[in-house]
């Protein structure tokens, strides 16, 4: 815990950091995520591209600690303290993941639920639990998620099971529950990937949007090279585990993206 305790304060305006982090899993030949670095600042919109494989969705849980480093790489720093070192998680992890909200490709709302009880649910970290189990919110909460459904367009279905949503509505209700947990960083791990175009717009549209106007840093990786690059000044592309490139968008040419996306030999084979 050393490492943990011996906390570097970031510097302002950092929303976090990540300092030569790798993951290896048992039986892999090679990391999925090797000696990672990067640094994001609040309010920025920033891309993770790469081939499948390449390691977006382990960094992903590793900046927000539902997957530990290595014991002998590196840390992930917030502005709250250090997440994670060396292997091992700080003991204010809940306290430090509350800063990161993350969405998933898939599987983000519990269907059974109302959309408004889900988005209600962004509030576990700062509410009593018991209450939000059974269902129990206060007034000033209910018309706060009302709010957040209201901006990413969902207002009408707020109180139809979540089951009932399409794709892209349950990916704008994810949205909106982490605009209620107050998280500073918003991880979308393929939040598109399954989504018509249309959809993929209104989800992209709402996550920047919403980003936008309450400061939050976002990361959000993708498969569609044009989306990243309609929404996303900065794109960081991972390859075998390692960042290949990361720049501003006008950096990722054709000719960049086909060797980021070129078969490796033993996958040609
Ligand atoms: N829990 C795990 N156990 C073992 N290997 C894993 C685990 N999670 C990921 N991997 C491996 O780590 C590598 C990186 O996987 P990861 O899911 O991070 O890639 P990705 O870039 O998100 O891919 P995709 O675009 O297909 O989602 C892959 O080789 C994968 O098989
Ligand atoms: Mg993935």
């Amino acid at each position: 815990m050393n490492s943990l305790s011996a906390e570097v304060s970031l510097q302002a305006n950092v929303a976090f950091e990540v300092k030569s982090i790798s993951k290896h899993f048992t039986g892999m030949k090679r990391p999925a995520v090797d000696s990672v670095s990067m640094r994001l600042k609040e309010g920025e919109i920033v891309a993770l591209l790469g081939a499948s494989g390449s390691g977006k969705s382990t960094l992903i849980r590793l900046i927000c600690g539902l997957e530990r480093c290595d014991r002998d790489s590196g840390e992930v720093h917030t502005p709250l303290g250090v997440l994670q070192a060396k292997g091992v998680l700080s003991r204010q992890i809940r306290r430090l993941r509350q800063q990161f909200a993350v969405i998933f490709q898939q599987f983000n709302l519990v269907g059974r639920l109302d959309v408004m009880t889900n988005v209600l649910m962004g509030l576990a970290g700062k509410r009593p639990v018991l209450p939000l189990m059974v269902g129990r919110f206060n007034p000033s909460d209910q018309a706060l998620a009302l709010d957040a459904l209201s901006m990413v367009g969902l207002a009408d279905q707020a109180f139809q099971r979540a089951s009932t949503l399409s794709g892209g509505q349950q990916q704008r209700a994810a949205v909106a529950r982490a605009l209620l947990q107050g998280a500073k960083v918003l991880l979308a791990d393929e939040p598109v990937a399954s989504l018509d175009p249309e959809s993929s717009k209104r989800v992209m549209d709402s996550m920047t949007s919403l980003c936008q106007a309450h400061g939050m840093t976002l990361l959000v990786s993708l498969h569609q090279v044009h989306v990243a690059k309609q929404y996303c000044p900065r794109i960081i592309a991972m390859r075998e585990g390692q960042v290949l490139l990361d720049a501003n968008q006008d950096a990722f040419d054709e000719a960049f993206l086909s060797q980021l996306y070129r078969q490796q030999p033993e996958e040609a084979l």
